[in-house]
């Protein structure tokens, strides 16, 4: 058989996908500017993973062994850490993982799964890949959810709701009542906490009483191990026990699974640098609200985004993407966006203080060569 035929027998929505934007190696990019890079356009955590972890991974005796597929010391450890029961908690590859489980397990190929635009690429990016129907309800223009669409926007056909809180890259968090008014429409909703950590809420507390509600959470943001892939979720035990059976046995390779735990083992470490990037996005706020050309998000999470006003004035003109392309040139990166709703805006991820000084000063260069 020739490629064209064999391309011919791939699934329809598949063949002519775009796939999810790959951000670029940042190796690569230190080596394309020559100099170090402040990376800021990731939401990764710049104090980057606890000691205990690192050491852990260095003396970790066991690389040759395949990782043990129901997670049992994983979860045990998540259990102390959440207050959830072992059984009601399910680890991943990245909490990426989590929202193609939930997906693998309620979406048949036609079945709709409710989104929240502006929000996290990955939910369009896997219900296409599994051949679910994307039905997006756009927020409202402050971004908070639109509660009354999405309860127009339900069928027979729909399955499941989405709803990042925080959310990226808005900022914002959903609230208790309009969770509970999402479960009560009869969806599956998975709440995706990537940012808890940073936040001042979470639902987990109605898990107990709402089956159908998940809760996904990382180690990618707060405990710094984005690159080892280690998510999970809270959920009822059934559904955890579904969960565990469908997914890939090995799905949390065993770094991961030890990082994850000797990282539950300092969490006063982690915490204490939670708290830092926390003072500091307060700190990056305040300064971004004093830009006159820029308008800035309250955020609850371990980034801000902003947006870059009308700025005619003196016959200056900067654009997101012209204060986004002189901060590149200038080894400082942070994340733009072309779609409608978040036109003229720049998603900046709170680093270290000294990223924040840099970012300033390139900010300030940029308005002046504009
Ligand atoms: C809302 C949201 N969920 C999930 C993730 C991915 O988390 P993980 O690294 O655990 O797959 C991100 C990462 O940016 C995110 O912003």
């Amino acid at each position: 058989m020739d490629i064209d035929r064999v391309e011919k027998l791939i699934r329809p929505g598949l063949a002519t996908m775009h796939g999810y934007d790959p951000i670029e190696p940042i190796d690569v990019l230190e080596r394309e500017l020559g100099k170090r890079i402040v990376k800021l356009d990731g939401n990764e955590n710049p104090y980057m993973s606890s000691p205990r972890a690192r050491d852990v991974l260095a003396h970790f005796p066991y690389y040759h062994i395949y990782p043990d597929p129901l997670q049992r010391n994983l979860r045990e450890a998540l259990s102390v850490y959440t207050g959830f029961p072992p059984d009601c908690i399910v680890a991943a590859n990245g909490s990426d993982e989590i929202i193609d489980l939930v997906l693998r397990l309620f979406v048949r190929e036609g079945q709709e799964v409710l989104n929240f635009p502006p929000t996290f690429g990955m939910y369009p990016f896997l219900v296409t890949v599994c051949g679910g129907m994307l039905v997006n309800v756009p927020r409202k223009s402050d971004f908070s959810l639109d509660v009354a669409a999405a309860r127009a926007a339900v069928t027979p056909k729909s399955r499941v709701a989405f709803v990042a809180s925080p959310n990226n890259p808005t900022g914002g968090a959903a609230s208790e009542d309009e969770v509970r008014a999402l479960l009560a429409m009869g969806l599956i909703v998975a709440v995706d906490e990537a940012y808890f950590e940073f936040s001042s809420g979470t639902v987990a507390g109605l898990v107990p009483q709402n089956p159908s509600l998940i809760v996904l959470r990382t180690f990618s943001k707060w405990a710094g191990l984005a690159g080892l892939r280690v998510g999970y979720c809270l959920c009822h035990e059934r559904l955890a026990g579904h969960f565990l059976t469908i997914k890939q046995p090995y799905n949390v390779n065993v770094a991961g699974e030890a990082a994850a735990i000797a990282s539950l083992k300092d969490v006063d470490y982690l915490k204490a640098n939670v708290g830092k990037l926390r003072k500091e996005r307060e700190r990056l706020f305040a300064a971004l609200s004093a830009i006159p050309w820029l308008d800035v998000y309250p955020s609850q999470a371990n980034f801000l985004l902003c947006r870059v006003k009308e700025n005619r004035a003196g016959g200056r003109v900067a654009t997101a993407k012209t204060v986004r392309d002189g901060l590149r040139r200038r080894g400082i990166l942070v994340r733009f966006y072309e779609s409608a709703a978040l036109r003229d805006c720049l998603r900046i991820s709170v680093g270290l203080p000294e990223d924040t000084d840099a970012l300033l000063a390139g900010m300030e260069e940029v308005w002046n060569e504009a």
